[in-house]
This record gives structure tokens, C-alpha cells and sequence, in this order.
């Protein structure tokens, strides 16, 4: 065995996005391309030798072949050990989990989150710091800038490492510990939540849950965690097998492509209880019997109920949420008086507020929820805070959301997505926004005031930094809200996000369908915005 340097030249466009490198499969089995990237990975850190390195990934479509490079490029490189999901399988929660427990340097993350598997579809690769959470920009902007100048790559000429057994391997003069994708998460969320009070839940007569895995990552992690330890029948994980194509579906949870669990909450007799999660394990979609529960309104709840949970018996230091999630966890906060951090878009802002022990929960409307248990949203972990709280209260889920709305307000809220734009006219219609905001405070916008009107900038409260264009602000005298941005996560054009929200105090008005309860403000985001002139579209092309 021996060190290859091997000469090489640099990819365009390798730049990680809100979430890594994502590109399609083709791109990334182009000769040198992953190595390049790897290679700037290691090049962009210090100190590394001889140090812990955690590899895994969501099982889709060349995740065996880069875990193999990545293997021998860290041992070329000199890492002194790296642990690896068994087949290289760790969900990006479990990753998480994985580098914090075990004091890991850092961490590869294999995934393209809820895109599309398979040998036509997405691939993507990021890198963890210690702390468990995403490399923060500075570090991202790094591996960047090496990408565009690398001229070498050094890998290991040895033969594959066998990954589908547990246990220790040489490679080189480094060690490759094969381990349990689920043992090391598991017992993290035997520690956080009552498991025995689970048990005895989901052990009553005629009680059902589902789990739909969305045949990806968190199969394995269900079926051990929900149907192992807490006794769930067998068959409650629904599309349990994770398969490199995902069954050729969209693994992200949503009332659209988790049909079949869906189908079977609405269906009469139906389960209690149902939950899906998307390709990588760290979304998840919240369902009660006929019942869907609005992820803003899920991390309202946990936070309410938090202290049934004996990892979070002893309360919460603070909520953070994304900005264009709605306010239903502020008023909890309010209540428990403590503070309620408003972030911009995506789980990286969060992490310096976790470090600094501020915030215990954090979420976001798009199926995020987590807490300071890693720095990753982690979906199974919402599953099992929702079952730790059914299991408490002994309640239906539609019940305990009812219950919550009348204690609190219900905070009506959708959004809507327009797809696919032309990036011109998206950019040109957020131009304009800004251009208003500075006139739009005292003015009548159909029976709405407007009370507050901005772009949306942030300073982290621990650190500093500053960030600024993160999404139009309309705020009315009622406290509804309007919201605009662009998606940061696009392959194609533009994707213009309306965010709408109206909050309702009284109880006998909380049943409405939100689109019906929000028709006014609806009409009102299309009209200050002239979508449908500036876009050509006369509706959004989803709406959640
Ligand atoms: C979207 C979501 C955002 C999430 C991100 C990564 O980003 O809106 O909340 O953090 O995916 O999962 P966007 O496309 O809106 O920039
Ligand atoms: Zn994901």
C-alpha cells in the first residue's frame, strides 16, 4: 500500500450551497470531481492528524463508492481514525450525534436531503465542524476558494474496506471503525425521552401509529427505535427498506409525496398517530387521525409540553425560530418567559445560540424542528417528543393542537411557492418590495394596516456577524404578517416564497381552512407584490 499524489485540475463551480456541494450523480462520478472536493475539505483545516473523523450518508445512489474514496483520501491524508455507518448509513441527525458523542475532529455528511436518488437524479457532500453542525460560511468559503486553485489530491491505493460488518479495520496506517449507524442515536433518545411511558402508550388497546421512511434513511433508525425498543407493532415503519433510488419518489414529508400515509391518517379508523421523514432523517412531517399539524405549530407545542420529556424536565433556556415561521412558539416563550430568538432562513443560524446555551428548541416552518441535543434538525427526534407528549397526556394529537390554539391564539398560516420564475423578474419584484418598504408604514392595504415594513437583517446575538436580504417584512397593526423571499436551495430559476400569517384569538374561529382564513391577506401578498404581472403566474405552484 502506498500514497498516491495525484496531479489534478480544478472543477468549476464547487461551491457549497445552504446545505453542501449538491450536483447531480453524473457530475459528481466525473473523474477527480469528488477527490477535488474532498481534498479541499482537508486543505481547508488545521490540525487534523491523528484525529477522529465521522463518515456516512443517506444510502442514495454513490454513497458506498464515496464513502470507499473518502476512506482512502482520509487515511492519504492523515487522519488517525474515521467511524462509518455500517454500509455506510448514518442519518444526518445520527452523524450529528456521532461527532459530538465520540469527540470527533469533524464529519462528511453524504446527502442530498428530500432530492431525488438515483443514477440520474441528486448527490451532495458536506462537511461538519465539532460541534455536530454544519461548517459555518467562513469555513464553506474556504473549501471553495482551495477548489478553484487545487492542483493535487492524495489518496491511499489500498483495496476496499469491508463496511457492511461492525468493527475495526486497518487502512493504511489509519483505522476504520465500522459502527452502528443506530446504537450511538438511539441511546441518545433513550436518555432525552420516557421511553417506558412510550411503551405503555403505544401498548394500549386498539392504539396504531405510522412512520412512513419514505424507503430512505430512517428506516433502519425507525424500525430499531419505534417497533424494537418502544414495541410498535411490526409494519408500523411503512417503506422501512432504504433504497438507493428511493422507490424512484421524492423522499421529502409533506401532505404531496407522503401520500399513502396520508391516505391511511385521513381513512376512517385510522392510526392515532402518524409521521414520515425525508431522504437524510432530518425533516419530519407531523399528522394526528384526520388531523395535519403545521410544523410552526408543532414546535409551539413541544415547547409547551417540553418538561414532560426527562431530557427537558428542567425547561427551556429559549426558542429560536426561522423568521418567516410563524410566531405561535413566541407567545409560548412569552408565557414561560423566556426569550424567543427570530433567525434568518436555514439551520445554521441556529448553532451559535445552541453553543451559547440560549435556545433549547429551535425549528423552522419547513419541517425543521430540533434541539440543542445536536445541531441538526432531527426528525425522529420530533417523532418521539410528539409520542412523549401523547403519552403524558393521553390525548389525541387534533385535541392537544385545539387545546394549545385556545390557550394561545391560533396563528393562521401558509405558504406559497412560486416555482421555476425567471430569476430577473423575481429579482426585479424584490427590488421594488425593498423600494417600498421605506412609504408602506400608516398605509390601509384592504381592511390591514400596515405597522411595520423591512428587509429582514440579522446580528447574531454571540457572535456578531451580521446578515443582511433576508426576506420583505410587511407587518400589520393586528399582528399579521406578510413575508417575502427567494428560495436559497434552487437549481432552476427563481422560487418566490410568500409567507402568510394572521393571528386569531378567539377560540370560535379555529377551525377555519387557513387558505379561507388568510383569502384577505392572500389577495393582499399577491397585489403589493404584482405577481402575477411581474411572474406571469395567477397562482403559486405549491401551497403548504
Ligand atoms: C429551504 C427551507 C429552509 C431550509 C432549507 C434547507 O430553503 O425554506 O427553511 O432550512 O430549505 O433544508 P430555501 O429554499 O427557502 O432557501
Ligand atoms: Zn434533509
Amino acid at each position: 500500500m502506498s500514497v498516491l499524489h495525484v496531479s489534478t485540475q480544478p472543477f468549476e463551480g464547487q461551491k457549497p450551497g445552504t446545505s453542501g456541494l449538491r450536483k447531480k450523480v453524473t457530475v459528481f462520478q466525473q473523474p477527480n470531481y469528488l477527490h477535488n472536493f474532498v481534498q479541499s475539505i482537508f486543505d481547508s483545516l488545521e490540525g487534523f492528524k491523528g484525529t477522529t473523523l465521522v463518515v456516512g450518508g443517506d444510502g442514495r445512489y454513490y454513497n458506498r463508492e464515496a464513502v470507499q474514496i473518502i476512506l482512502k483520501m482520509a487515511a492519504a491524508n492523515g487522519f488517525g481514525r474515521v467511524l462509518v455507518g455500517r454500509g455506510g448509513i448514518l442519518s444526518t441527525p445520527a452523524a450529528s450525534c456521532v461527532i459530538r458523542k465520540h469527540g470527533a475532529y469533524g464529519g462528511i455528511v453524504l446527502s442530498a436531503s428530500h432530492n431525488p436518488g438515483g443514477p440520474h437524479e441528486d448527490f451532495g457532500i458536506k462537511y461538519n465542524i465539532g460541534n455536530g453542525g454544519p461548517a459555518p460560511e467562513k469555513v464553506t468559503e474556504a473549501m471553495f476558494a482551495r477548489s478553484r486553485a487545487i492542483s493535487a489530491y492524495h489518496i491511499t491505493d489500498a483495496a476496499d474496506v469491508d463496511l457492511d460488518t461492525v468493527g475495526k479495520r486497518a487502512l493504511d496506517g489509519m483505522t476504520v471503525e465500522v459502527i452502528d449507524s443506530v446504537a450511538d442515536y438511539a441511546e441518545l433518545m433513550e436518555r432525552l425521552f420516557d421511553f417506558d411511558r412510550i411503551r405503555a402508550l403505544l401498548a394500549s388497546p386498539g392504539y396504531r401509529i405510522a412512520f412512513d421512511a419514505m424507503s430512505a434513511v430512517t428506516g433502519p433508525y425507525a424500525r430499531a427505535i419505534l417497533e424494537g425498543r418502544l414495541g410498535a407493532p411490526a409494519g408500523s415503519v411503512m417503506r422501512a427498506d432504504p433504497l438507493e433510488d428511493f422507490g424512484g419518489g421524492h423522499p421529502d414529508p409533506n401532505l404531496v409525496y407522503a401520500h399513502d400515509l396520508v391516505e391511511l391518517m385521513y381513512r376512517e379508523g385510522g392510526p392515532e398517530f402518524g409521521a414520515a421523514s425525508d431522504g437524510d432523517g432530518d425533516r419530519n412531517m407531523i399528522l394526528g387521525h384526520q388531523f395535519f399539524v403545521t410544523p410552526s405549530d408543532s414546535l409551539a407545542v413541544l415547547a409547551a409540553n417540553a418538561t414532560v420529556a426527562p431530557g427537558y424536565a428542567k425547561g427551556l433556556a429559549g426558542i429560536a425560530r426561522s423568521m418567516p415561521t410563524s410566531a405561535a412558539a413566541d407567545r409560548v416563550a412569552a408565557k414561560l418567559g423566556i426569550d424567543c430568538y427570530e433567525t434568518p432562513t436555514g439551520w445554521k443560524f441556529f448553532g451559535t445560540l445552541l453553543d451559547a446555551g440560549r435556545a433549547t428548541l429551535c425549528g423552522e416552518e419547513s419541517f425543521g424542528t430540533g434541539s440543542d441535543h445536536v445541531r441538526e434538525k432531527d426528525g425522529l427526534w420530533a417523532v418521539l417528543f410528539w409520542l412523549n407528549v401523547l403519552a403524558a397526556r393521553r390525548q389525541s394529537v387534533a385535541d392537544i393542537v385545539r387545546e394549545h390554539w385556545r390557550t394561545y391564539g391560533r396563528n393562521y398560516y401558509s405558504r406559497h411557492d412560486y416555482e421555476g420564475i425567471d430569476s430577473a423578474a423575481a429579482e426585479e419584484l424584490m427590488d421594488t418590495l425593498r423600494r417600498q418598504t421605506g412609504t408602506l408604514v400608516g398605509k390601509k392595504l384592504g381592511a390591514y394596516d400596515v405597522a411595520s415594513a423591512d428587509d429582514f437583517a440579522y446580528t447574531d446575538p454571540v457572535d456578531g456577524s451580521v446578515t443582511t436580504k433576508q426576506g420583505i417584512r410587511v407587518g400589520f397593526s393586528d399582528g399579521s404578517r406578510i413575508v417575502y423571499r427567494l428560495s436559497g436551495t434552487g437549481t432552476e430559476g427563481a422560487t418566490l416564497r410568500v409567507y402568510i400569517e394572521r393571528y386569531e384569538p378567539d377560540p370560535s374561529r379555529h377551525d377555519d381552512d387557513p387558505q379561507v382564513a388568510l383569502a384577505d391577506l392572500i389577495t393582499i401578498a399577491r397585489d403589493l407584490a404584482e405577481i402575477e404581472r411581474r411572474t406571469g403566474r395567477p397562482k403559486p405552484t405549491v401551497i403548504t
